[in-house]
């Protein structure tokens, strides 16, 4: 592997879940493939698991990581070719990209979108800039569009429940991606990167639901079943996750916060006794009920200490293809 921006980058998603549940079984397996080795995390916006399981997976693999936040302690950078730097912004990435380059063996960015402007957000410029600048390869530590280190943990986190709460028979188990409220617009990268994810998996019947003009992109979405009705989306689900996102056409807006898209116990009624997943954080009571979240349905504790995995099976790809 090269670079992890998405799942393009996977040859074999399957092959990449295996190795992520080997480390889960025996962290330290090769604890010597990063010997020597060196990963900047680059952060220009906040993050708990991400940070802290990609330091953790690093370190399993014997790598030092360096973690730096470039929103609050470096020089605001700007990404436009060309640009007259007369504003705000003092450093041009094709200056620091290839100096972090050299300090680092791997470089891990995690940049949010704008939400203002969807041409410039979907050109995904920022990490971009970086892979065509930095001259190492390239992590996406959740960009402008998508959050591949996610996704993986979430097909890791169905595959290993799968052994334990099968769907039944020979049947692929039902995954439902359903809007939730929340009180400000958020980012598509959870829900477009999940979507591309569970498409490119092949192994689950997938089912997107959401409020009206809550589309997401196609390129993403591609053949999932797409539903405004989510009671019957729900209807013998085995997985069921959990997310909010703002509008795609009209671009990161909140037209409406319907408290009674919130899952619920109630509605889990519908499905075959479904677990439940979200990447976290999560506003209790407002995207998820806290009698869910607290329940046995719930996987999201599981779900994000699965994020560890996910980042040292990437981080070893890239390790054994610089070999
Ligand atoms: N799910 C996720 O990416 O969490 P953080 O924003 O805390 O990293």
């Amino acid at each position: 592997m090269k670079q992890f921006i998405s799942v393009n980058d996977v040859t074999d998603i399957n092959a990449l879940v295996k190795k992520a549940l080997a480390y889960k079984a025996h962290p330290l397996l090769d604890k010597e493939l990063g010997a020597d080795k060196r990963i900047g995390l680059l952060f220009l916006n906040p993050s708990l698991r991400t940070r802290l399981s990609t330091q953790i997976a690093a370190k399993n693999l014997g790598m030092e990581a360096v973690v730096f936040n470039v929103d609050k302690e470096g020089w605001a950078l700007e990404f436009e070719e060309g640009a007259i730097m007369s504003g705000n912004t003092v450093e041009h990435v094709k200056d620091a990209a290839p100096i972090l380059g050299q300090y680092f063996d791997i470089l891990c960015i995690r940049t949010f979108p704008s939400l203002k402007n969807r041409e410039d957000d979907y050109s995904e410029m920022y990490i971009n800039q970086f892979i065509k600048y930095a001259g190492v390869p390239v992590v996406s530590l959740e960009s402008a569009t998508l959050h591949p280190l996610q996704s993986l943990t979430d097909i890791i986190t169905i595959t290993e429940s799968l052994k334990q709460y099968p769907a039944g028979g020979t049947r692929k188990p039902k995954v439902v991606l359903t809007w939730a409220p929340h009180i400000k617009p958020l980012p598509q990268c959870v829900a477009n990167s999940f979507a591309q994810w569970v498409n490119a998996w092949g192994e689950a019947d997938f089912v997107i639901t959401h409020p009206q003009d809550y589309e997401l992109a196609e390129q993403f979405t591609k053949s999932a079943t797409i539903t405004h009705d989510q009671d019957a989306a729900l209807q013998d689900a085995d997985f069921v996750y959990v997310k909010n996102w703002s509008t795609y056409t009209d671009y990161g807006k909140v037209y409406e916060n319907d408290p009674a898209w919130m899952l619920t116990e109630e509605k889990l009624k519908a499905t075959n006794n479904a677990k439940v997943m979200h990447c976290l954080p999560v506003r209790r009571n407002v995207e998820l009920s806290d009698e869910v979240l607290d329940s046995d349905h719930s996987l999201v504790t599981k779900q994000a200490g699965n994020r560890v995995w996910a980042a040292q099976a990437v981080l070893a790809e890239i390790l054994q293809a610089a070999k």
